[in-house]
């Protein structure tokens, strides 16, 4: 420990703890700390208790979030376990992100997040630093800037919110907010009753409480070792996630007592990875997770380049989806909960995961589930939601990654959310949107010239094409098909769909469109794509020279020129964001943030 009189005495070098690391640049550390002390006392801070560890509190609540409306609550149960284990708590903003309120989409913003975070936690004297996040995007914005960071992070998860209920049916954001919307443009539901299911879908703080991004990305925290196991679940609104709060708090002084050693990149390894990718795999997870897994691995200057996405195929291959929850599925998040969560799934994938990889809380993962009881998800009620391997959901591979001349770097489907099995593997004419707003004025055209077997591509939704990469991978089904009772066609594109959405859906596609060569971007109306989903391929069935001409005459046109010439010279983070974004396959990070990118801060 460091003794006060250290602080002023000039023959001393500061310690680096507490309020004295980080310091200011003024040239005087000593004044600078001076300084820093005169103002912190503005606040009423003692000497005794700034003589402290110092753990950080990311406050990401937001009149705009009610994915994060639990915020306050959290931070006074985080500060009560940092302060019973010998810490002083500071909390601070960062920007917040919802995914219904970040126009023109979350997604666009999660690395502006990111490096708030990142900044954010090394400018401020911390020692450690727990991140509380929740909603989709800001969990892997969080994690993305934690490692760049590598302070000692740990994430503190706000939690699933509860389901809702309309004349006795169970309701749940936002797999059933599609569902019921669906039914309601196919006239199955009238004004009256879409408005009193508005009502129900969200029926208390939390995030949606169905397997989309946000539950994903939680078990994977999980997972990954960096938080409780019961932080994957526990409801918003429960009191166990006060708990989990405490705890996070208690072993955020832990850490820092034990060093540093378990820094970000230190704790996590390529098998602390492979093991979030069997749980992303056995929960039939967001497709959106892949994006965000390999955009916080390349931040991890000993991983980038270790895992690709072809280990997603890998591991899926011997990986069944076990969790019985929408959209895969059938149940929520609470329900996971009660059949006991994390510990009862990790128990279930044992013989498929790395049992030595490190948690936060200094124990390895084996041990941590030794220490479970050993009547974790014995009940039959638990192996109804948590399913054992021998009777799964779904054979194997719930996220595949497909190639092709369509998609050489690759493209995901989740095939365990595909409505109609027979189109997993399909070829059909394709029927092209250039972008959004072509979509939304051609769809339900009656004389659009589509059948049921018709493949529906929407270009112009990438990294790029449209900044943020939208979650419009889900393009709707023509509206004279739906009338008839089509509720699922092969659909492809270079965007993204909700974690919570389902259909034979084809993502991600790389390179996007907006790229000159890119393949996809060429694709005409009646050319024919065939796609597999067993032998993960997807090709345009057109002609070599033909594909060339058609690239060739595109890099020509006087348009392509001026899409060049605006990317370079756009104003602000939109600009930034053009010029900055990689492809899907790796993350679509900044070039600038990435571990294999320039390598000093
Ligand atoms: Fe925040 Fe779904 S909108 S988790
Ligand atoms: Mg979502």
């Amino acid at each position: 420990t460091v003794s006060l009189r250290d602080d002023y005495d000039l023959s001393q070098k500061i310690p680096s703890y507490g309020l004295r690391q980080g310091l200011t640049s003024y040239g005087d550390a000593h004044f600078s700390l001076f300084l820093r002390k005169v103002f912190i006392k503005a606040l009423g801070y003692s000497e005794e208790a700034l003589n402290r560890p110092i753990i950080g509190i990311i406050n990401t609540q937001s009149s705009f979030s009610p994915c994060h409306a639990n915020g306050s609550q959290l931070i006074e149960a985080a500060k009560r376990g940092i302060l019973l284990a010998g810490g002083l708590p500071m909390d601070f903003p960062t920007i917040s992100l919802h995914e219904a309120f970040s126009s023109p989409t979350s997604m666009f913003l999660r690395n502006l997040m990111s490096m708030d975070t990142e900044e954010m936690i090394r400018a401020q004297p911390m020692d450690a630093c727990i991140m509380i996040g929740g909603c989709d995007k800001t969990v892997p914005a969080q994690l993305m800037g934690g490692i760049s960071a590598n302070k000692p992070v740990l994430p503190l998860i706000t939690g699933p919110m509860l389901p809702g209920s309309f004349r006795g049916k169970r309701l749940g954001a936002c797999t059933d907010c599609r569902n019921n919307w669906a039914t309601y443009r196919a006239g199955g539901v009238d004004m009256e009753d879409i408005r009193a299911i508005n009502e129900e879908l969200a029926p208390t703080a939390g995030t949606c409480g169905v397997m989309g991004t946000a539950s994903t990305m939680a078990c994977i925290t999980a997972a990954l070792g960096m938080m409780p196991l019961e932080g994957a679940s526990a409801p918003a609104v429960s009191s166990m996630r006060l708990r989990v709060a405490e705890a996070t708090g208690l072993n955020a002084v832990k850490i820092v007592a034990s060093g540093g050693a378990l820094a970000p990149q230190s704790l996590l390894t390529k098998e602390s990875f492979l093991n979030a990718i069997v749980v992303l795999q056995a929960i039939g997870g967001s497709t959106n997770a892949v994006v965000h897994l390999m955009a916080i691995i390349n931040r991890h200057p000993a991983l980038v380049n270790t895992i690709n996405l072809d280990t997603f195929t890998e591991i899926g291959q011997r990986v069944p989806l076990i969790v019985d929850l929408k959209p895969s599925g059938d149940n929520y998040m609470s329900d996971f909960h009660n059949a006991g969560g994390m510990g009862a799934l990790l128990l279930t994938l044992r013989p498929l995961l790395h049992l030595d990889t490190m948690t936060i809380t200094g124990q390895t993962l084996g041990q941590v589930l030794n220490a479970l009881p050993p009547s974790t998800g014995t009940f039959p009620y638990s192996k109804q939601i948590i399913r054992p391997l021998s009777d799964p959901l779904y054979p194997s591979s719930s996220l595949v990654v497909v190639r092709g001349n369509l998609a050489p770097n690759g493209a995901i489907i989740k095939a365990s959310a595909s409505k109609y099995r027979h189109l997993l593997s399909h070829t059909g004419p394709a029927v092209v949107f250039h972008n959004t707003a072509d979509l939304a004025s051609r769809i339900d055209d009656p004389d659009l010239n589509v059948t049921k077997s018709s493949v529906l591509v929407l270009q112009g939704v990438g990294p790029i094409g449209n900044p943020g990469m939208p979650e419009a991978g889900v393009i709707p089904i023509p509206r004279k098909l739906a009338a008839d009772g089509v509720q699922d066609m092969l659909r492809i594109s270079d965007g993204r769909m909700s974690g919570t959405a389902g259909g034979t859906i084809v993502l991600h596609i790389s390179p996007e469109s907006a790229i000159q060569e890119s393949v996809f971007g060429i694709i005409q109306d009646g050319d024919m794509i065939g796609f597999d989903c067993i032998q993960r391929t997807i090709i345009l069935q057109v002609d070599d020279n033909e594909i060339r001409r058609r690239i060739q005459s595109r890099i020509d046109s006087t348009r392509e020129k001026v899409m060049l010439q605006n990317r370079i010279v756009r104003r602000g983070y939109r600009g930034l964001y053009e010029r900055c974004v990689n492809q899907a396959e790796t993350g679509a990070d900044f070039d600038f943030l990435t571990a294999s990118g320039p390598v000093s801060h």
